[in-house]
């Protein structure tokens, strides 16, 4: 049966209980690793991380000038770390919730009932929970804002359920409303930012609207089900954890932990040898398999190779079909972060969230015309894999027929095992890719890897694919409980080029525990900074990266002085991080966009552990909020 004592863990640590990684060894690769990775601890004995990893020297190079031009970025009085069950921004600016778990999106439903959560029959006409990424459109004057959200507690949406648990289809069904996307329309009046309740926008998409396969995979024998025999009509996304957005108007959802939600009634049932590789398994925290047919992969084996893909969802128009475009491939998506190179063709930057697994680019075929037709361009196009040197450069691997060997709709199915093929670099869990709008460069938060060159009987770990996990120049911490940020600059200044140089932009630590070496942290981590688990990454329009972390939040041993998780701002040319916001106890914060005017920032609030936003007494609630400064100035 489902463990349901691991109700409180994020889908990440349940993942990691139920699919522990296999062993394997090749003591040569260890023998070799060792070496380069005493010859970085060296350099980074010396206090000059930056030395052997780039710019992040220089802010130690900044003339006073420039120190003062940077610091005039930071329009905000940096604050101190929070343990409390609230938020907390700089003096100057102030918060308030925009949408809250089970808020009516339209007048047919009633709010939330304090004690009893959702009912089925409103749970598909409100505000889902565990707000996650999020995208703002202008659409004929009105702000509409897409949001994902990613998973849902059990025992907090089904409080009459034993320990959470499923009893019956209804309950499944309440779960299964609750999580996907919300579009809507919201506007500010006199008290603040609020949903448009009724607007035309409004829309819930959950685990059963109906959407389209399209790319390579459409049609495949691979994705053919009885119900859909022609592997083209499939229902639901799932696990959407952060966005994207696409230069023609349209958001980007990405599935990442979609084998939780796949099991297995018949213990018999032998697990096709696929599923390992993504963690599907028989049991599930959810069990949705034992009262909803299509989950049981006993039953529909082909089921769980309809998810995992990036989404993409037209937000002005709520009776339009989704689409899942599996030419950016299947992994465990975090977010796509989109940009046009030099020639038009669209490239999408794509990290998988997982112990080793990889981060990826698509790049086009077709060009990017405003205006133009871009039904095809997600459709067709090369999806690359990052192999990252130990000498600050790397190389961009193609995916293809010739490289790997496999059929194109086998590389957008089974794209972790194309991946493994080529030779990719094992990654500290790949979230969010940022763009830089105001420089040629993109950074992806690599947020942390227990495993990281971690020996198990004697052998390394490995990711699930048997791809070792030694220490490598990007990857250079063992069991990395911190994570860093690395940010790389396309060749040619051209983001569709197939080789880039890279550096570290921070490696977080706790310099206060760790007075020296790389648990410290990189030089622009102090103890006024300090965090964990950096994940939610979004640039700016003025070129500042906002930095929004997913870690453990205890105050205590190693993350001594990082307080809750909280929300941080980055000068890229400087290097300097400072602490913005600070999310209540318990909480994630993840998800970020802007009004269409700049003068407000929404962030999200996931998971918070106590009553928030409406103070004691009141059910915790995954909250969107709105943050404004005082005098109504520019906030982004
Ligand atoms: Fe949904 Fe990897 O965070
Ligand atoms: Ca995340
Ligand atoms: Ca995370």
């Amino acid at each position: 049966m489902t463990d349901t004592n691991t109700n409180h863990l994020s889908w990440d640590e349940w993942d990691e209980l139920h699919n522990p990684p296999p062993a394997v060894t090749d003591f040569d690769r260890v023998v070799e690793r060792a070496i380069s990775r005493r010859g970085f601890l060296s350099v980074l004995a010396m206090g000059s991380a930056a030395v052997a990893m780039g710019s992040v020297g220089n802010l130690m190079s900044s003339t006073s000038a420039q120190a003062q031009e940077a610091a005039s970025r930071f329009a905000f009085k940096p604050i101190d770390i929070a343990t409390d069950n609230t938020i907390h921004v700089p003096e100057g600016y102030n918060w308030k919730p925009l949408a809250r778990w089970g808020e009516p999106l339209f007048s047919t439903a009633s709010d939330i009932d304090p004690m009893k959560g959702v009912s089925l029959e409103n749970s598909d006409k409100v505000f889902g929970e565990n707000t996650d990424g999020m995208e703002l459109f202008v659409i004929g004057g009105a702000q509409v804002i897409a949001v994902n959200h990613e998973y849902v507690n059990n025992e907090t949406n089904l409080p009459h359920a034993p320990e959470g648990m499923p009893q019956s289809l209804d309950d499944v069904k309440i779960l299964q409303n609750m999580q996907g996307v919300t579009v809507m329309e919201v506007a500010e009046g006199e008290n603040g930012w609020a949903i448009v309740v009724d607007s035309p926008f409004n829309r819930r998409i959950h685990h059963n609207t109906p959407m389209k396969l399209s790319g390579p995979a459409a049609g495949s024998e691979l994705v053919k089900t009885a119900a859909d025999p022609a592997g083209v009509d499939c229902l639901g996304t799932f696990n959407n954890c952060g966005a994207g957005k696409t230069p023609w108007g349209t958001y980007l959802t990405c599935e990442e932990n979609f084998n939780g939600y796949f099991g297995s009634t018949n213990a018999e049932f032998a697990m096709p040898e696929d599923y390992k590789r993504y963690g599907i398994v028989s049991e599930t925290r959810y069990a949705y398999e034992k009262f909803d047919e299509r989950f049981d992969v006993s039953k529909n084996p082909n089921e769980p190779r309809r998810a995992g893909y990036i989404v993409e969802i037209d937000p002005s128009d709520a009776s339009s079909t989704p689409i899942k475009r599996t030419a950016l491939g299947r992994i465990k998506h975090e977010n796509a972060a989109v940009v046009i190179a030099r020639d038009g063709r669209v490239v999408v930057y794509m990290g998988d969230d997982e112990r080793g697994e990889f981060l990826y680019k698509f790049v086009s075929n077709g060009i990017y015309v405003p205006g133009g037709d871009t039904s095809k361009l997600l459709d067709e196009g090369t999806l690359y894999v990052a192999k990252f040197s130990d000498e600050g450069t790397g190389e961009w691997l193609a995916l293809t027929e010739e490289t790997t060997g496999m059929k194109a709709d086998e590389i957008a199915v089974f794209t972790r095992q194309a991946a493994s093929k080529v030779g990719a670099t094992t990654m500290d869990r790949p979230e969010w890719v940022a763009i830089n709008p105001v420089a040629i460069e993109a950074y992806c938060c690599l947020t942390n890897n227990s495993n990281r060159a971690v020996l198990k009987d004697g052998k390394m770990r490995t990711n699930a694919g048997g791809d070792v996990m030694e220490i490598n120049a990007v990857n250079p911490r063992e069991a990395n409980e911190y994570g860093q940020i690395v940010r790389w600059y396309p060749e040619n200044d051209d983001h569709a080029d197939g080789k880039f140089k890279w550096d570290l932009f921070a490696m977080a630590g706790n310099p206060a525990v760790h007075k020296d070496g790389v648990y410290a942290g990189s030089s622009n981590i102090n103890e006024g900074n300090m965090f964990n688990s950096p994940d939610g990454m979004m640039f700016d329009s003025t070129g500042l990266v906002w930095i929004q972390t997913d870690g453990e939040d205890s105050n205590e041993g190693e993350f001594a002085g990082q307080g809750n998780n909280q929300m941080l701002a980055g000068d890229p040319v400087t290097g300097r991080i400072e602490r913005f916001m600070t999310g209540p106890k318990g909480s994630e914060v993840t998800g970020l966009t802007w009004s269409a005017d700049k003068r407000t920032m929404f962030a999200g609030i996931q998971h918070p552990a106590a009553p928030f936003p409406d103070g004691e007494g009141k059910l915790p609630r995954s909250t969107i909020v709105a943050i404004k400064r005082d005098d109504n100035a520019l906030v982004g």
